[in-house]
């Protein structure tokens, strides 16, 4: 009978619903990594998140390893190439979490430029004294403005989706020209005419750190950067330094360098920088959805079939 190794509990039955298989999932007591150490070597397959780091050690272990199903679109976490070589089918949850992805996002830029989460804090502390004031928390326009993507695959297409609604000019750049309508631009115009910079690239050894105090200082002085995919995307340092000087409108970031994200950040000194703590994908619909895609590829593989994705 084929071992499953289940780092976290997901939403749904859908672990449950496994037929004829063995199944042991992390109780959440003790270290994740020794656990996964010491069991992986009888393990045919595993359903990770994006938390668990599966490296060349990890692979090694896994000594009779089929699969490895992430809990993820991103698989960063993953020696993707490494496990391949050693005939693991490596699979992931793309498409499922596009749409909602994209959503957060949007939101982000949203509350970014016209101050939606300062105005909640401000009612919050009980500090909206002057009431309505011909000049009191204004911020920027969305509709009519450029919209710069970096990256479009899915999630930037989906986020070209959403802002066509919004009637913005749609810029964007990428390794290749889409067939989407917007502008394809080299890098350097779409820093320098965005209002907003949108990141949405995978993280890899190319897009490691792509946007740095270089790429940033492009960018106009009232713009704003949002990103929504991975934190290392961003030279976190440069962007602090980079709103340090002001030359740059503000950030908007669902995704850090190191997450969680500690109060000691120097990002959360900055009122023009609205955080949330990597919940893009993180709704109900969604996460199921994703549940749903991540058993479905395990079992199919240990079943000799084919996966719905395959990296
Ligand atoms: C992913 O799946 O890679 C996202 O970052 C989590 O929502």
């Amino acid at each position: 009978m084929y071992k499953i190794l289940v780092t976290r509990n997901i939403p749904g039955n859908y672990i449950e619903k496994i037929e004829n298989m063995e199944i042991e999932v992390f109780s959440g007591k003790g270290s994740m990594r020794e656990w996964l150490l010491s069991n992986i070597g009888s393990a045919d397959g595993i359903l990770i998140t994006l938390n668990e780091k599966i490296d060349k050690e990890l692979i090694d272990h896994g000594k009779k390893l089929k699969v490895i199903s992430t809990y993820s679109v991103g698989y960063d976490h993953i020696d993707v190439e490494y496990a391949k070589s050693k005939g693991i089918i490596v699979t992931n949850t793309p498409e499922v979490l596009t749409d909602a992805t994209a959503d957060l996002i949007f939101g982000l830029m949203i509350a970014a430029a016209r101050n939606i989460v300062s105005g909640n804090n401000l009612i919050h502390k009980n500090e909206w004294k002057a009431g309505w004031n011909p000049t009191f928390m204004l911020g920027s326009e969305i509709h009519g403005k450029t919209l710069g993507i970096v990256g479009m695959g899915r999630i930037g297409k989906a986020i070209a989706r959403r802002a066509s609604g919004f009637d913005m000019k749609i810029i964007y750049y990428s390794r290749h020209r889409h067939d989407v309508d917007a502008d394809f631009v080299s890098i350097d115009e779409l820093l320098q005419k965005s209002d907003f910079v949108i990141i949405a690239l995978d993280l890899n050894a190319d897009t490691f750190h792509f946007m740095d105090y270089r790429k940033i200082s492009k960018m106009k002085k009232t713009a704003f950067l949002i990103n929504g995919t991975r934190g290392k995307i961003v030279n976190e340092k440069d962007l602090v330094r980079a709103l340090d000087e002001k030359i740059i409108g503000g950030a908007a970031l669902d995704v850090f360098e190191d997450e969680p994200v500690d109060n000691t950040n120097p990002l959360l000194s900055f009122n023009n920088v609205v955080v949330t703590p990597h919940i893009g994908s993180a709704t109900y619909e969604t996460r199921d959805k994703m549940a749903e895609t991540a058993v479905t590829n395990l079992v199919n593989v240990l079943n000799g079939k084919d996966p719905l994705y395959k990296l």
